[in-house]
């Protein structure tokens, strides 16, 4: 189905995820159904959304009648047939637990024609394990919002094995009807670009902490006294331990043995210290945001050795193809929000050296993932094509 046709759409799951994307919708005139099993939780989605229109309007994005407009085509609905029989596209946004989603794509593949698109919001999963007893796979891809998703511009569009790719552009022209900035991702990945490329830090870091060669705090104090908009430990304890605990296991099983979860992070687990959301986890968020003092930062590990990492996973993606150059430098800016991609950071530094500064990260921490990737022997230019292209 070309873009142009599509006018109607269903959200599944009302939570932090889908109400940002069905406004989103909203926003861009669409008509949007939205749908959870959960009253309350549909409820308070529904609230969200009234105000974040309302806010809008109430500083002047949006007019007050095209507020108003916007809650008239939203309807909210716990009854799925009601919200999916008579849409275009349909966006999934339901918790991240495989059974779950096979689940919701099963009756999504029973209660829609088969033209229509169905989009899940997976961060880590394989689009064709989500597919798996689907019967039209073709028309089911990745689409990776980030949040908070009215804000953040940046989507991931994701190929499953089976996704066709009138899915794929038809998926990716939505996104830019609703305002987005989407990149593509050819290949089935698990964590696609963003997530996947800051895995291999994760592990990184994890060791360095689990050596006692230095402390989240002076890691995090490194990375803000270097400008960077938030800290490695700052940034898991918003997003929760559990949440990262749950893609260091995904990854484990699914990408490598190294991607399991730290000594330190196991700690926190055992202790249901899971961050921002119980109040404590590498830091204390019972009075709000932690403040993070610079001038603890760490000299025990250098702030290069970041990007140079995140740098190496980015070759493996264009060595196999998952995702071009370009398109990885742009979803690291604007889904981390830091100034410059890996791609970019690393053309300003003699690759050679990178190679050998990549040997020892992987000998000294005895992490086979920090190895340096074959294409940055075989075939450099390649990588650092669309620096050239700029
Ligand atoms: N939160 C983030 O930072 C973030 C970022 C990107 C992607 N994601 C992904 O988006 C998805 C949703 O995450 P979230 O943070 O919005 O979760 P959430 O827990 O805030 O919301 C999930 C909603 O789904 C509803 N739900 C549960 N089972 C359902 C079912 N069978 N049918 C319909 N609704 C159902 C729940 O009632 C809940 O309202 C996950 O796959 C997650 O990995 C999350």
């Amino acid at each position: 189905m070309a873009v142009e046709k599509i006018k109607k759409i269903a959200v599944i799951g009302a939570g932090s995820m889908g109400h940002g994307i069905a406004q989103s919708a909203l926003l861009a005139g669409l008509r949007v159904y939205l749908y959870d099993n959960d009253k309350s939780n549909l409820q308070m989605g529904t609230n969200k959304i009234h105000a974040g229109l309302d806010k809008m309007a109430s500083k002047g994005q949006i007019s007050e009648n095209d507020a108003q407009e916007f809650k008239n085509n939203l309807s909210p609905t716990t009854n799925l047939e009601e919200a999916v029989s008579n849409v275009d596209f349909v966006f999934e946004a339901v918790p991240e637990v495989l059974e779950i989603k096979q689940d919701v794509f099963q009756q999504l593949d029973e209660l829609t024609s088969k033209d229509v698109i169905l989009a899940t919001n997976t961060s880590n999963m394989f689009i064709s394990s989500i597919a798996e007893r689907a019967r039209c796979k073709e028309r089911i891809v990745g689409l990776h919002f980030f949040i908070p998703v009215v804000l953040m511009k940046i989507v991931e569009v994701i190929s499953g094995k089976d996704t066709s790719k009138e899915t794929m552009q038809t998926a990716y022209d939505l996104c830019v009807k609703l305002n987005k900035i989407p990149v593509r991702v050819e290949k089935d990945s698990p964590g696609f670009i963003v997530n996947r490329i800051n895995g291999p830090v994760r592990v990184y870091l994890g060791a360095v902490v689990d050596e006692e060669i230095a402390e989240p705090e002076e890691i995090d104090a490194l990375m803000r006294y270097h400008g960077l908009p938030i800290g490695h430990f700052e940034l898991s304890d918003y997003i929760g331990l559990d949440v990262v605990n749950f893609s260091a296991q995904y990854r484990k099983k699914v990408l490598h043995p190294d991607y399991a979860p730290n000594k330190k992070l196991l700690e926190k687990l055992e202790a249901k210290q899971f961050g921002k959301k119980t109040g404590k986890g590498y830091y204390d968020w019972s009075n709000g945001k932690p403040s993070i003092d610079i001038a603890k930062r760490t000299d025990k590990i250098k702030i290069e050795d970041l990007e140079i990492v995140k740098f190496n996973e980015a070759a493996k993606l264009i060595e196999d193809e998952i995702a071009d150059p370009q398109d990885i430098d742009t979803a690291m800016v604007l889904g981390t929000g830091y100034k410059a991609g890996p791609i970019e950071y690393v053309s300003k530094l003699d690759l050679n050296e990178v190679i050998d500064r990549l040997e020892y990260l992987s000998t000294r921490f005895n992490k086979e993932i920090l190895k340096p990737a074959n294409i940055l022997r075989k075939n450099p230019d390649v990588v650092f094509q669309s620096v050239k292209n700029i």
